[in-house]
């Protein structure tokens, strides 16, 4: 199949689209293309967030955290059953779909603290300064119009102290694995996209993505060009998944 990636006046309304129309098999399918894995990754992500942030586990304040990108809700969800009642976590997407999605998983989920779903855009968060405690964004930043300027905005909208983390995918490292994973990627993920979506499109549209998405240690550089500090690359899945993290 010949795939011609959108042009960059073009990806904020393709990208819309996109997940828009996948938004109802997205978790499965999400499970069925990571192995379940990217459960695992999200897992540490949150981890990190939540004990490495300017919030301590072991907190006096209320705490408020946000998902950027969030899609149907998986890491809002996690890191709301980590927190209290008193807390807040917010989940912004600019899918309307993605977010239907995650208003229903939430009402089947036990959390005690309060979720809220807003529509939005992740290069321009509707939010004042210092809101957060934490920001996180989860396979979203690949598919921004402008990475710094998603970036800077999660960096605006966090208080001094708190993280901003980013988990995306990376560029897996050895003569066997990355061949195997490029093979996987470009060939395998369409195939299970267009079996269990019946969209082919969308799932060559996520390998292809990578092409203009930066190596990890690119990203690390606009971690620090938005003014994030002690910056640190983590490498998962053999160098396929990237996590990134920076402090206000
Ligand atoms: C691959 S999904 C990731 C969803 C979720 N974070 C996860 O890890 O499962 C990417 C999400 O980014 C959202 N997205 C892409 N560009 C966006 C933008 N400019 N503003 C807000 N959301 C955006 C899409 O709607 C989609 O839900």
């Amino acid at each position: 199949m010949s795939f011609t990636l959108p042009t960059n006046e073009e990806k904020y309304q393709y990208v819309h689209s996109q997940f828009e129309r996948i938004a109802r098999g997205y978790d499965l399918t999400n499970d069925a293309i990571s192995f379940g894995m990217h459960r695992l990754w999200k897992a540490k992500a949150v981890d990190i967030l939540l004990t490495a942030g300017s919030g301590q586990e072991s907190k006096q304040e209320p705490r408020q955290f946000l998902d950027v990108c969030c899609g149907t809700g998986d890491l809002a969800l996690r890191i709301a059953s980590r927190l209290d009642k008193s807390d807040r976590v917010t989940g912004l997407d600019f899918s309307n779909q993605m977010l239907e999605v995650a208003r229903a998983r939430e009402t089947t989920s036990s959390s005690d603290a309060s979720l809220t779903w807003i529509e939005g855009d992740a290069q321009n968060l509707p939010f004042e300064d210092d809101s957060f405690d934490g920001a996180i964004i989860s396979f979203g930043l690949r598919n921004l119009t402008d990475i710094n300027l998603g970036l800077a905005e999660m960096r605006r909208v966090v208080k001094p102290g708190g993280l901003v983390i980013n988990l995306d995918l990376g560029r897996p490292r050895g003569i066997i694995f990355a061949p195997l994973f490029s093979f996987f990627f470009n060939s395998v993920v369409p195939f299970i996209g267009s079996i269990l979506q019946r969209d082919r499109k969308a799932y060559t549209y996520l390998p292809q993505s990578m092409n203009t998405y930066p190596e990890p240690e690119q990203i690390t550089e606009r971690f620090e060009l938005v003014g994030l500090s002690e910056v640190r690359h983590l490498p998962l899945a053999g160098g396929s998944v990237a996590l990134h993290c920076g402090r206000v």
